[in-house]
């Protein structure tokens, strides 16, 4: 099994009222909180069904993007790591993060310098190596300390480009398998993705790049047929999840969790 691709656990957190105040790059509307609330427990429904323990918090209205925990931590079999996430309004949703983590790691980490900032989506995890995209939300101080904090683990950290404007790395690119990845052209185009197998997400469907695989599944958003038969003509068992009102906020698949196999 790979630590990349199989977990015993996921942490996810319901999504609050004030989600409608969560950040966008583009305004197309307020997300509706009910549909938002139907696609997340479809979301969790669908992890427990690999046979997953999913841990559910509740809803933080303090902080609207919350229910993006992906950007809080960063697990590895070794440990977690708590992030320094770059959205001023984000930043103290790591600290809220930290205990839930701790409950299951003996190993806790943290991102600490004021002048580090890194968000998890930013973090795609291999079997060989950590990509981290330097994006308007990850900088170099943040890379650099991740950097420590991970090689006496004996992880590699490759220091890649999230594309302009562009929120996250992964808003463009998952993980299929140890040696297959989903991206858009404009992110395979850079090249840092010369050493894997590429499956390309479909002209016009770039929203569609952010996947995730979970045990036997690979969960995507509904709506992109040519994406998602592309995966599915791989090999891959896929399940369509509602995403429009996560969309709104530039949020998908892998934002709504945090997963991993505890480490005592
Ligand atoms: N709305 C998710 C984010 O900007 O972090």
């Amino acid at each position: 099994m790979s630590f990349s691709t199989h977990f015993t656990h996921a942490i996810t957190r319901r999504p609050a009222p004030s989600i409608t105040a969560g950040l966008r790059a583009i305004d197309t509307g307020s997300p509706d909180l009910a549909l938002m609330q139907s696609h997340h427990a479809d979301y969790i429904a669908t992890l427990k069904e690999t046979g997953a323990t999913v841990i559910e918090l509740p809803a933080l209205d303090a902080y609207p993007d919350s229910v993006f925990v992906e950007d809080t931590a960063l697990c590895l079999p070794q440990g977690a790591v708590i992030m320094r996430p770059g959205a001023p309004s984000r930043l103290g949703e790591a600290a809220k993060m930290a205990p839930h983590l701790a409950a299951f790691y003996g190993d806790i980490r943290r991102i600490e310098a004021q002048d580090s900032f890194i968000e998890g989506g930013d973090i795609l995890v291999t079997e060989r190596e950590v990509l981290v995209g330097r994006s308007a939300r990850t900088n170099a101080a943040g890379i650099a300390e991740l950097t420590l904090v991970v090689a006496p683990w004996g992880h590699t950290l490759r220091e890649v480009h999230t594309p302009p404007g562009v929120l996250h790395f992964k808003t463009d690119c998952s993980l299929l398998d140890i040696d297959t990845i989903l991206s858009t052209s404009r992110l395979a185009a850079s090249g840092c993705f010369e050493d894997y197998r590429v499956i390309p997400v479909a002209e016009g469907e770039e929203a569609a790049a952010n996947t995730i695989r979970f045990n036997e599944l690979v969960l995507m958003p509904a709506g992109f047929p040519r994406t998602r038969d592309a995966i599915t003509a791989a090999g891959f068992t896929v399940r369509e999840i509602g995403n429009s009102e996560c969309a709104k906020l530039d949020g998908g698949m892998s934002c709504l969790s945090l997963r991993f196999t505890p480490r005592p």
